[in-house]
């Protein structure tokens, strides 16, 4: 799909109508008007968050700008001009094999003000976006959730997941390889650019990850506006023998009362190999005056647990990340490279309709698949719903997986032959938050 310009697609008018019906109105919000503020405003109270100060409003602008900004306004309020709800979208890319990506719609900032909750605000606004996109193309949509309670009701599931790790540093002791290559501070003006570069080249090759920008790698090097962490921000990048920057960390020092003791929190660490992984995470365990290593958003079984003496000092608590939705099968399906050959129907659960039905999946020896819908009401090999199809997409989990669950059924051959055709080249993992 050629790269579209999400800004100039029309409002969708079915929402619109509902919203209208409640007395709402349903508006496009340019980041460069006078109901940005507002649309900021209200981004922040349904986070929980504090009034933003103007720097933190002109940073938050830099990166809104190129997004599709809606809002929903309740005019009787005694704040017409804030929304009551907001949402915010984006046309990404979604990693789906090793050097292969999918246009993705990117979905963030879903706030409902408390005062106007459990009216089908929210509803309205999602419903919205997938008409919006499956219009426009996107085959898949996707979001990071604060809550697993929320997006299930519209087919989004997850699709990768990711482990909050925290290392005791006395009892881990590095029994990993030696890295060849050399360590270095980044000077912090030059954080954002290299991050970048590290990030792109590390996201293209992991299934189920998107592409940062440039207010994120701010973020994370500390240089957004408010953050009460920014002085302590530091970074070092990993070299390999030929010169050429494969890993980079950024992290804070949090000083504990015992001063021998402190903690290394990650704000992010990215590596294109094993060797830089390995590199930096040595780095960070064997840090003096440093008894314990936070990091976030780390592969579900992370790898430095195969690179210590006990690797039950390295604690990794699980969470789903990446949640997907599938908007159009044929679409979807044919953006991966599969690990074997296939040919059966599946049947598609989907309430809000996008990807019910019968649908012919024929994967050849080349690992590349063709989709086509099976018209009348066929016999069908597998039968699951639009958020196992989504799960199982980019083989986060095994359709036999989810046959447990009753989410996915059939023939026990056909569910094996499923798991063997998904299983993906690469663990899928998405690394930063959206
Ligand atoms: C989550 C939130 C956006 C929901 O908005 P809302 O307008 O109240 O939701 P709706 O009235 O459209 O509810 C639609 C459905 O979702 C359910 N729902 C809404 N919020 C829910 C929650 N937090 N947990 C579980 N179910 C929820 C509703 O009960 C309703 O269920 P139904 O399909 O059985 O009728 C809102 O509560 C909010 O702003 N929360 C704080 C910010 C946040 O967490 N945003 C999500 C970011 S990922």
């Amino acid at each position: 799909m050629a790269s579209i310009d999400t800004l100039t697609l029309p409002l969708d008018q079915t929402s619109a109508a509902d919203l209208a019906a409640s007395g709402l109105e349903y508006a496009r919000v340019d980041a460069d008007g006078d109901g940005f503020r507002p649309f900021q405003r209200a981004v922040a109270r349904g986070f929980l968050g504090g009034e933003s100060t103007d720097d933190e409003a002109e940073n938050a602008r830099t990166t809104l700008r190129t997004r599709r900004l809606t809002a929903v306004y309740d005019r009787r309020g005694v704040e017409p001009e804030v929304p009551v709800g907001t949402i915010d979208s984006w046309a990404s890319e979604l990693t789906t094999s090793p050097g292969r990506t999918t246009a993705l719609w990117s979905i963030s900032a879903v706030t409902v003000a408390p005062t106007h909750r459990r009216r089908g605000i929210a509803r309205s606004m999602i419903g919205g976006e997938l008409r919006t996109a499956a219009a426009a193309g996107f085959a898949v949509a996707g979001l990071t959730v604060t809550e697993a309670t929320i997006y299930g009701r519209w087919g989004f599931s997850p699709a990768a997941w990711a482990s909050d790790v925290e290392i005791d540093t006395g009892r881990a002791r590095w029994t990993g390889p030696t890295a060849p290559g050399r360590l270095d501070f980044v000077p912090r003006d030059a954080v954002v650019q290299r991050l970048s570069a590290v990030h792109e080249r590390v996201r293209v090759q992991r299934p189920g990850s998107v592409p940062g920008w440039d207010g994120r790698w701010r973020g994370v090097a500390g240089l957004a506006p408010g953050d009460k962490s920014a002085e302590k921000v530091r970074a070092v990048s990993y070299r390999d023998a030929d010169g050429d920057e494969t890993g980079i960390l950024v992290y804070t020092i949090d000083e504990r009362d015992d001063f021998s003791s402190h903690d290394l929190d990650v704000r992010a660490i990215f590596a294109v190999d094993g060797e830089a992984s390995a590199a930096l995470w040595r780095f960070a365990i064997e840090h003096d005056l440093v008894g314990r290593v936070k990091a976030w958003l780390q592969p579900a079984v992370p790898p430095v647990q195969w690179m210590v003496a006990d690797r039950r000092a390295v604690k990794a608590t699980l969470t789903d990340h990446h949640w997907l939705r599938i908007l159009d099968v044929p679409g979807a399906l044919t953006a991966r490279r599969y690990a074997a050959g296939l040919d059966l129907v599946l049947r598609v659960t989907d309430p809000l309709g996008f990807a019910a039905g019968a649908w012919r999946l024929h994967v050849g020896a080349d690992g590349e698949a063709e989709v086509a819908a099976v018209d009348g009401d066929p016999a069908a090999d597998v039968e699951l719903t639009v958020g196992a199809l989504g799960s199982i997409l980019l083989g986060g989990v095994r359709p036999t997986e989810l046959a447990q669950t009753g989410l996915v059924s059939g023939a026990v051959e056909a569910l094996a032959d499923l798991d063997r055709t998904f299983a993906p080249e690469s663990t899928p993992l998405l690394d930063i938050w959206y």
